[in-house]
């Protein structure tokens, strides 16, 4: 079955997105029997859509020789409900910008695509972290899926593991290594870099913004600690309700300390139920080199959930190298993609 998909944002993750479809959708039509179509895309300068599909290679060249999808475009189309509708998309997927004071550009989207009764799969974080509870609201009440494993740290599978294998026990709480960019400069900063080196070094690579605030201040592991307790205790944190400290103020004796310890530094994100309350927050803590998490090196992130009766329960992982940020997270977006196929019964059941 051919699967429509109007997509907001084609920065790394939508180019990501474009490129694994232009490379895969042969083979998620033989194993899976679905392929996914793009019918709309939008950056900041405009939009195109074409319910038949875009031609993704097209759409990579415009972006990398133009510097938008939308050159010569109908204008028009940037109007929330004309693109959605023009698109005739069945899913919507979000990978604009992350906003943490309106959740735009992307909260007016999927409320529109919620409203035109399609299903939405978001990469960016700002709807959830603002909006939680009128966004599941919205897709409750209009029978709609959200999906949105790539908000909280892809490739870690933290959402599947909570919801679906751990599904029969009790989730006391968890932690995890949540923010990739932050764990490289503060791994940079154990092995004797300056608290600015490891910056620079982060932006060198590729991971840092040029302003790496919301990275080193906590904001973006505040916001996955967020994201995932209120999945899993089915609560309604805001980011504000999110205790949180970055690492800036990590200095050379509290590393100095840990190394004579033999344990390093990691920023944490968690959240606990303690008296059938939900209490989060996000810090730098001393860890042991054996925990799961204080094992973890340069950009790997990981989460442990505390259970009953399972004991803790880890996901982590280690990025293989070769890939950028926005494929890996764009392979998150087609896991969520492929499943809600399957929940909507658009896949082919598998054949012996
Ligand atoms: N990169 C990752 O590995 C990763 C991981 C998890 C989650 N995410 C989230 O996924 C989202 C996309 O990340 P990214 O790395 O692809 O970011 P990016 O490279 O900065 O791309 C952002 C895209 O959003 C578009 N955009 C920004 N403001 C817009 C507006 N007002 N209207 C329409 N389009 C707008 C940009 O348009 P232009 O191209 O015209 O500038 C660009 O195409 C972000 O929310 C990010 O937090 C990213």
């Amino acid at each position: 079955m051919n699967v429509r998909i109007a997509l907001t944002g084609f920065g790394n993750v939508g180019q990501g997105l474009a490129t694994l479809l232009r490379d895969r959708n042969e083979l998620y039509e033989r194993r899976y029997g679905v392929r996914f179509t793009l019918t709309g895309v939008r950056d900041r300068s405009g939009a195109v859509t074409d319910p038949h599909g875009l031609d993704f290679a097209a759409l990579l060249h415009a972006k990398s020789e133009q510097g938008t999808v939308a050159a010569g475009a109908n204008d028009m189309e940037r109007d929330v409900p004309t693109f959605l509708e023009a698109s005739q998309a069945q899913i919507l997927v979000e990978a604009a910008s992350t906003n943490y004071v309106d959740a735009e550009p992307g909260w007016s989207y999927v409320l529109g695509a919620i409203d035109r009764g399609m299903d939405v799969v978001v990469a960016s974080k700002g709807s959830l972290a603002l909006h939680w509870n009128e966004l599941m609201g919205a897709a409750k009440a209009a029978g709609r899926h959200v999906l949105y494993s790539a908000t909280v740290g892809s490739p870690v599978p933290s959402l599947q593991l909570a919801e679906r294998v751990l599904v029969g026990a009790d989730i006391l709480g968890f932690e995890g290594i949540l923010n990739a960019t932050s764990h490289q400069i503060l791994t940079a900063m154990s092995q004797g870099a300056s608290y600015a080196e490891g910056v620079r070094q982060a932006q060198e690579m590729g991971m840092a913004e040029t302003d790496p605030t919301l990275d080193v201040d906590g904001w973006d592991a505040a916001a996955k600690v967020l994201i995932v307790a209120n999945a899993v205790f089915g609560s309604s944190l805001r980011l504000d309700d999110v205790r949180r400290q970055g690492i800036r103020g990590v200095g050379a004796q509290e590393l100095e300390r840990a190394r004579e310890a033999n344990e390093v530094i990691k920023l944490i994100g968690r959240a606990r139920l303690v008296d059938g309350k939900v209490v989060a927050s996000v810090a730098p803590e001393q860890r042991s080199l054996d925990d799961p998490l204080g094992r973890l090196r340069g950009d790997a992130m990981g989460i442990v959930f505390d259970t009953e009766p399972l004991g803790r329960m880890a996901a982590t992982d280690e990025p293989a190298g070769g890939y950028g940020g926005g494929v890996t997270t764009a392979m998150t977006v087609i896991r969520d993609l492929i499943n809600l196929a399957r929940d909507r019964g658009w896949t082919r059941p598998p054949t012996a």
